[in-house]
């Protein structure tokens, strides 16, 4: 069989990685070739990842950029149209809940192919997530429906997706991470010459933000930045910040907000450097999917700045605790971690590192059934 594997935004490289070295290895009975959508294109959000992670270069990149939701869904589905008259595979694999992963599933499924969904059945519950929609429509046209946690195959029950489609697999993002954990940049490394002085803190919070909801509206977002500079000056904060938050700070002139604090703001990191500043960090203050995720595995206490997560097992065994954007309970959840230490936590079932030879597995047997 032959398998054309999709990515576009960079929570997609990770969970890609994995399942390329396995397609593409030596005795693999699979021929896979990956398409990049060019959702994400600076080296710093895209080709610093396919460095780190090995991740082969794309056979085809559409080059579609950034746009409103519907002129850059519009823009992937017309340009990989042709790459599936072109390459007549067996199936189309996404991964995860990116407008690109939408997109692909939707013109696979109108010419015949078979879509294969990777981190299938996690809902938030809150529609006005756009990746929510994605994740909801990408699972009704999907053949085949690999899983994360138990719970997924609930909600895909309850939309009506055929049990036999649907296996629990692990997690492919925490395959990524056991493999390149002792590759990790130390965080000592990174924050030297970031932080005052030009010498690493023992102590430190690790930041990100890029959540339409955290930070598109000015008022929220100023809001949560004068939170996280309170907590700063208890605890240092380094903050890699996203193309859409940079823009969105600069455009509510928050600059200066962040310039009192002891909140050090560095350009989006590469994988590696990321992992080493997760591992290490006292605490995780995030919006992010995949960093709650990685955090659980970690065993290190994660704060989500959201009201919801399509991830609950992270906060049911895991080390996350779901807060929200008010700022008193963030305040108030920063305290309590102070004095505890924090949530401590369980690594859950299946999140082993072998998530993509179990999709493998399934792969190979569906396709010669
Ligand atoms: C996308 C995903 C989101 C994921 C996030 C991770 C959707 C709907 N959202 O959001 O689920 O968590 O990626 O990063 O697919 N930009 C750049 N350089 C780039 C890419 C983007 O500067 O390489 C800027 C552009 O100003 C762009 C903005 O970021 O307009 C938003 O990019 P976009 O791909 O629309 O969505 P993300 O916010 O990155």
């Amino acid at each position: 069989g032959h398998i054309v594997c999709v990515v576009g935004a960079r929570p997609n490289f990770m969970k890609i990685a994995p399942i390329m070295r396995c397609f593409r290895g030596e005795d693999s009975r699979l021929s896979a070739s990956l398409v990049h959508t060019g959702q994400h294109y600076d080296a710093a959000m895209k080709q610093s990842f396919f460095d780190q992670l090995g991740i082969p270069e794309p056979d085809c990149d559409l080059g579609v950029g950034s746009g409103s939701h519907a002129v850059q869904t519009a823009d992937i589905m017309k340009r990989f149209e042709p790459v599936l008259d072109q390459e007549r595979p067996s199936a189309v694999l996404v991964v995860g809940d990116v407008n690109s992963t939408i997109a692909c599933s939707l013109v696979a499924v109108k010419k015949g192919l078979p879509v294969i969904h990777v981190e299938a059945g996690l809902r938030s519950g809150d529609r006005t997530m756009p990746e929510e929609i994605n994740r909801i429509l990408t699972d009704q046209l999907s053949e085949l429906l690999f899983t994360t946690e138990r719970d997924a195959a609930a909600n895909l029950a309850r939309e009506g997706v055929a049990p036999e489609r649907v296996h629990f697999v692990g997690n492919v993002m925490i395959d990524t991470l056991l493999y390149n954990l002792d590759k990790a940049v130390p965080a000592a490394e990174t924050l030297g010459g970031v932080m005052s002085g030009g010498e690493a803190p023992d102590r430190y919070g690790l930041l990100t933000l890029h959540r339409p909801a955290n930070v598109d509206d000015p008022d929220t977002l100023r809001r949560l930045l004068e939170t996280l500079s309170v907590i700063s000056r208890d605890l240092p904060l380094i903050f890699p910040i996203h193309p859409r938050t940079r823009d969105r700070i600069e455009a509510a002139g928050l600059q200066g907000l962040i310039e009192q604090s002891a909140i050090y703001t560095q350009p989006p990191m590469g994988y590696l450097e990321m992992l080493g500043l997760m591992r290490d960090a006292t605490a995780v203050f995030t919006d992010s999917g995949g960093i709650q995720e990685e955090t659980t595995a970690l065993g290190v206490p994660c704060v989500t700045l959201r009201e919801s997560t399509e991830r609950p097992i992270t906060a049911t065994e895991g080390t996350n605790t779901i807060v929200g954007s008010d700022s008193q309970r963030i305040l108030d959840t920063y305290s309590e971690l102070s004095r505890t230490g924090g949530k401590r936590g369980r690594v859950p079932e299946y999140w082993d590192g072998k998530a993509a030879p179990r999709i493998y597995n399934h792969i190979v047997a569906w396709l010669g059934g």
